[in-house]
């Protein structure tokens, strides 16, 4: 049998008087790559920060590999990779300090983290930047530095929050090769959110949100033929009544 890597019930999110995500039902298979497809302010990232424990649910559950989001975090939070909107290296640091400090906090022994650094380095293109300060890398192999952080203690579900999301359409490209080939890591769990279609085209399904609700979850080809269109851009449409670049507000 193969454990379900996400399930969430009824799971919710309010800020104040802000519903950011309104009852999300889902489940992720173990070993799927899996795209949530959403314009700014979606419910895109609470949605990650919630499966990820970084926040308490207001309504509903979840369970990452079977454990419970909110009774065992802690092993949640072992079993997972994360990789911020945002950059979280240490800009004054190597790409290789950042790593061997990311093998401490996961309390690596050196002989396993060392090997372990040097193949991801090679593995997400880094080699010849790794003694280099994070700070003078291009936009691109920053975020492929924080890729190979968030795949360093080998997590069993990797949580991408819009991985390329400002980098030039070129840069995005070749950083969807990499992310592409995290397939090949075997049973490896991807969750990734995104607002580019051509991110979400490869995926094996998407779910598609708009202000805190699912509108269409399905392979990219289900939602098209379903939708009677063909590209998720028009599924996006025909389900919101707004474009995806869109915030879509009020
Ligand atoms: N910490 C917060 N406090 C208040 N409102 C928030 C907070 N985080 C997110 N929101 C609001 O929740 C909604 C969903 O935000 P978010 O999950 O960041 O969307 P996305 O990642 O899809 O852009 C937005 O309306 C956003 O302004
Ligand atoms: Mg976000």
């Amino acid at each position: 049998m193969t454990a379900a890597a996400i399930e969430a019930r009824g799971l919710g999110k309010d800020f104040g008087t802000i519903r950011a995500l309104e009852q999300l039902d889902l489940d992720v298979r173990a070993g799927e790559f899996f795209g949530l497809l959403g314009p700014n302010g979606a419910g895109k990232t609470t949605t990650v920060h919630l499966l990820a424990t970084l926040l308490a649910p207001t309504r509903g559950t979840a369970r990452v590999v079977g454990h419970d989001v909110v009774r065992d975090d802690l092993a949640v939070r072992r079993a997972i990779g994360l990789v911020f909107q945002e950059t979280t290296l240490d800009r004054d640091l190597t790409v290789q300090e950042n790593l061997r400090f990311a093998g401490r906090l996961w309390n690596l022994p050196g002989p396993l983290a060392v090997p372990r650094i040097e193949g991801l380095v090679r593995q997400f293109g880094l080699l010849e930047r790794r003694d280099d300060p994070v700070r003078t890398l291009s936009g691109g192999m920053r975020r492929a530095a924080d890729l190979a952080r968030g795949m360093l203690h080998e997590p069993r579900v990797l949580f991408l929050d819009e991985p390329t999301a400002g980098l030039d359409p070129r840069t995005r490209r070749s950083l969807w090769e990499l992310i592409g080939r995290l397939r090949q890591a075997s049973g490896l769990t991807v969750f990734l959110t995104t607002h580019y279609v051509e991110e979400a085209e490869p995926c094996d399904r998407v779910a598609v949100m708009d202000h805190g609700r699912l509108v269409a979850l399905g392979t990219p080809a289900e939602l098209k033929r379903t939708t009677g269109v063909t590209s998720l851009e028009e599924v996006f449409l025909a389900r919101t009544g707004h474009a995806l670049g869109e915030t879509g507000a009020g």
